[in-house]
């Protein structure tokens, strides 16, 4: 029997990538803070949901046993050092701890694009450093625990009808009459949600390969802009009569205040500074690094994916 415990299963890759591995003959158990935020996925065959604090590392170790395979998905996009180190970096050293305690054989990190190991403190923003700093903790257990195989995927931006991107764009371009937008110009390389679940499916069901975490890029097929995306999210929802509003790119400074303006408002910023300083780096592959296409995966265009879920 495959067992997994999938943290952050409840989430929008989350649930997809538990609807793929119920199809692949997992069984699932998915921690989570509030029942209410798994209600989309409780109803899959063989998928256990817990109420439970996955901080608490004794109640953590125990409801990992019983599991040969863990998956981790938390992560945040807003926070100060502090929360984006605990959702992270230290949840990270609690789940190899566990890994340890319960004999897992296998752990796969959703990490994302831009982070590295090797170069943790000089990542752009707290997002990026901590994401870095998780997979830091990765090298160091898959080093030490001789039982543990260790895989990273990191994802560019991704895409998929309850995503949290093309939906806001729209959103956006369905209330006002111009979009004034920081990081214009900023490049991304958006992957297709199920794209992302195959790939983690594929990824645990590899055969061991020697030794170290191994890592994969998961990346569509092309690179846009951000103004692009935007564009794009306004022509296929229908604003502005099919043609999109039009877009305002703002010089940094602009974009800074704007972003700090966002952090005040109730609820997650569209944007906040943090989010500005992860996109001083290209979101996009790495030339020579595996992805999709080593799992034998051919990535979806954001065009035909979106226009459906945006124009309905
Ligand atoms: N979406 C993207 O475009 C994108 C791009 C690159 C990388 N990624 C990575 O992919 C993974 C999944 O992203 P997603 O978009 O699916 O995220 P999401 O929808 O926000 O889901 C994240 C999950 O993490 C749990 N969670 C959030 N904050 C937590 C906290 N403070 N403590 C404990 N649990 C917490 C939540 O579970 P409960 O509410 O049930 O507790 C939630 O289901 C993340 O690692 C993210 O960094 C995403």
């Amino acid at each position: 029997m495959k067992n997994i415990f999938v943290l952050g299963g409840s989430g929008f890759v989350g649930a997809h990538v538990c609807e793929q591995l119920v199809r692949a003959g997992w069984q699932i158990t998915v921690p989570t803070r509030r029942r209410r935020h798994a209600q989309g996925i409780q109803h899959l065959p063989g998928l256990t949901v817990l109420e439970m604090d996955v901080h608490d590392e004794a109640a953590l170790t125990r409801a990992m046993s019983g599991h040969s395979a863990v998956l981790n998905l938390v992560a945040i996009l807003h926070g100060d050092a502090t929360a984006f180190a605990r959702t992270h970096v230290q949840l990270a050293e609690k789940i190899t701890r566990a890994c340890a305690v319960n004999g897992v054989s296998q752990l796969v990190q959703i990490s994302a694009l831009g982070a590295d190991p090797a170069r943790a403190e000089t990542a752009p923003s707290h997002y990026l450093r901590s994401k870095s700093a998780a997979e830091a903790v990765l090298v160091r257990a898959s080093a030490a625990q001789a039982g543990l195989r260790v895989s990273v995927v990191r994802p560019s931006v991704i895409f998929g009808a309850n995503d949290q991107f093309m939906n806001v764009f729209a959103k956006l371009q369905a209330i006002f009459p111009f979009i004034p937008l920081a990081g214009a110009d900023a490049r991304f390389q958006p992957v297709w949600v199920c794209d992302v679940a195959q790939a983690v499916v594929r990824v645990l069901d590899l055969p061991p390969a020697g030794s170290g975490v191994r890592i994969w890029e998961l990346v569509g097929p092309d690179v846009l802009r951000l103004r692009d995306l935007v564009h794009m999210a306004g022509v296929f929802s229908g604003a502005g009569g099919g043609k999109g509003r039009p877009i305002v790119g703002l010089p940094m400074w602009a974009a800074r205040i704007q972003a700090f303006v966002m952090e005040l408002a109730p609820g997650a910023p569209v944007m906040s500074r943090d989010n500005l300083d992860s996109m001083r780096v290209d979101n996009v592959a790495t030339p020579g690094m595996p992805g999709l296409a080593e799992l034998g995966i051919t990535p979806a265009a954001l065009e035909p994916v979106a226009r459906a879920y945006l124009g309905r």
